[in-house]
């Protein structure tokens, strides 16, 4: 592992290591995945301004998200069936957010239960997503069950009333190994066999913004809005309450040709102002990424791909070295770029090619 140096790397390494249908379950996205692909290149359209000559000797990545401290605004996306890539799984990625101080988002479709997350990884923050069951009985099962192993909030995606159009998963449906289940998802998935697709089968197609009102009454725990991808659903959302939202686009999973999602944050951040928090996840690869993304407005990102290139590797350690590296990258950015905290990144440490001459 000593050999691989970035995510880049770790990709290249952990793709090759993974079964067929793994691989596919990973790398793929919806039609032809532009967004996939837009979402890691539209950081590249993206410049950093350096500033010089100011006292970067000592580096604090920490911050406050939603009231309380994490040593790095970093994070790990919910995906499901991490098991997948490796035994150690949601655990191993659970590991290396605590081991870097960021924040685990445990999917509604991991292949580890709540309660055995919060028993590896004690001392990380631990969020629960989920999709809307038509059964609420059943959600606000899970939401209490998580609360109960000490997940501090809910992370509702509001991104995949269906699953987007995979045409990999067409061609060969996903053969998920059959020692592997979902203990999260409904209250008998852990005695039944059942298939990532029948479980979307149990989501509520039909569900609205009814839907955010009712988990602000089912739980005292904040709520996170998952896959906000437009001013106007922001505003609506800070409107009935909600303390977050992850500008997301599912990495691309969901609608082909959406934007990436780090255009369309600075109108995102715009919209909400201080009413909540904003955080965006998709395509970010390396420390630079999550300057500019802090730079435009986020207050926290996550990775989700990167994750599993990390448990392909070595499981938990390398999950770890992968938030290791782009923890690296963002101190080392920091750095260079003449910011020595996290509220220094601001609007001006980044701008667009086209507005060069206008500086
Ligand atoms: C293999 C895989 C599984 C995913 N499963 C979920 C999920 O269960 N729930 C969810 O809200 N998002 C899911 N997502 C979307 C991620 O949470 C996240 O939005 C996306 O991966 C971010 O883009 P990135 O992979 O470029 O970092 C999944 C993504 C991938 C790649």
């Amino acid at each position: 592992m000593e050999s691989l140096v970035c995510v880049d790397d770790f990709e290249k390494e952990g793709v090759n290591r993974l079964g067929r249908s793994a691989r596919e379950f990973l790398t793929s996205g919806a039609d032809d995945a532009l967004t996939v692909k837009d979402n890691v290149d539209a950081y590249s359209r993206i410049l950093i301004r350096p500033r010089m000559l100011r006292d970067v000797s000592k580096r604090d990545l920490s911050t406050t998200i939603l009231g309380k401290k994490v040593k790095i605004p970093l994070g790990v996306s919910p995906t499901g069936l991490q098991r997948i890539t490796h035994p150690d799984g949601e655990c191993g990625s659970a590991k290396a957010a605590e081991k870097v101080g960021g924040i685990m988002v445990l999917s509604i479709f991991a292949t580890s239960s709540y309660e055995e997350v919060a028993a590896a990884a004690p001392n990380v923050r631990r969020w629960c997503q989920f999709y809307m069951h038509k059964d609420r009985s059943i959600t606000k099962g899970i939401i209490d069950r998580a609360e109960k192993a000490g997940f501090e909030a809910m992370v509702f995606t509001v991104d995949c009333q269906y699953v987007g159009n995979r045409r990999v998963s067409a061609r060969n449906p996903l053969q998920f190994p059959r020692h592997l289940q979902f203990p999260n998802a409904t209250p008998d998935a852990a005695k039944e066999e059942l298939s990532i697709f029948r479980l979307h089968d149990i989501m509520d197609h039909g569900v609205t913004w009814e839907a955010v009102s009712w988990l602000k009454s089912a739980s005292k725990m904040p709520l996170i809005l998952k896959g906000i991808q437009t001013a106007d659903d922001a505003i609506r959302a800070v409107e009935l309450g909600v303390d977050a939202i992850i500008v997301s686009n599912h990495g691309g999973r969901q609608i082909d040709t959406c934007p990436a999602t780090i255009d369309i944050l600075p109108s995102i951040v715009r919209a909400v102002g201080e009413r909540a928090e904003v955080y965006v996840d998709g395509g970010i690869r390396r420390g630079t990424d999550i300057f500019k993304a802090l730079a435009l407005g986020a207050k926290m990102v996550f990775v989700g791909r990167p994750i599993w290139y990390g448990l392909a590797v070595d499981g938990a350690k390398g999950a770890t070295k992968v938030l290791e590296i782009l923890r690296d990258e963002l101190d080392m950015t920091m750095a260079l770029a003449g910011v020595a905290d996290i509220k220094s990144i601001t609007s001006s440490s980044v701008c667009r090619k086209e507005d060069l001459s206008k500086l």
